[in-house]
């Protein structure tokens, strides 16, 4: 077990998994942080997201996105031949209680199925591997490319907020509902 970046203490080891459609879902590390840092400053990868990082909380926020804490999992999505696709993740929800499905691809990427073969791959480790009983994903009601994706992946929804000044649609899905 080495130790975490975040809180010292040892984690156990996560291997990288290779989706159905050949992508690889590789644990994220302290070395992703300036991938991380492109998508959080993307207008459009933060269209329904709060917008891009201002620049004075884009190094923490980088640093962060790619550091689980205990109990989740944060994956850079690679292809053979490109550089990452995208960042994908199961960490705990807001609620304190749930652990969320959370997703944000270079738009270079968007529009392949990328998305779907990762999520896909991200809710079947969460069964199996961590045995959840259920994920949830919260995205916003305007996010309608979210909201297909989600859709897709077999999540439904069940509830309402308004969360930072935006309707967010919560979504959910248990093991037998898997696409
Ligand atoms: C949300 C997001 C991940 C969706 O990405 P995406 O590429 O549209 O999602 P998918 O992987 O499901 O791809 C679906 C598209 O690929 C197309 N596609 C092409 N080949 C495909 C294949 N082999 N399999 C499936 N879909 C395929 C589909 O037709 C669909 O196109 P459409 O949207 O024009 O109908 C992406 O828009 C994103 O990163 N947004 C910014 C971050 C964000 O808002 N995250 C949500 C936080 S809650």
């Amino acid at each position: 077990m080495s130790p975490c970046l975040r809180c010292g203490k040892g984690h156990e080891l996560v291997k990288s998994i290779k989706t159905a459609k050949g992508l690889l879902l590789r644990p994220a590390s302290a070395t992703d942080a300036t991938f991380a840092g492109r998508l959080l400053k993307d207008p459009a990868v933060r269209q329904f997201l709060g917008g891009p990082l201002p620049d004075e909380s884009l190094s923490v926020a980088s640093r962060n996105a790619v550091l689980p804490d205990e109990g989740e999992r944060i994956w850079i999505v690679e292809s053979t031949g490109f550089s990452p696709l995208g960042l994908i993740s199961l960490t705990r929800h807001k609620n304190g209680e749930d652990i969320e499905l959370s997703y944000q691809f270079a738009p270079d990427h968007w529009g392949k199925g990328f998305a779907f073969d990762a999520g896909r791959t991200a809710l079947a480790y969460g069964f199996q591997q961590l045995a959840l009983p259920r994920i949830i994903a919260e995205t916003q009601a305007a996010n309608r490319r979210s909201i297909r994706l989600l859709t897709r992946l077999g999540l439904r929804p069940y509830a309402e907020v308004m969360r930072f000044g935006a309707a967010q649609v919560l979504f959910q899905i248990r093991p037998d509902a898997i696409a």
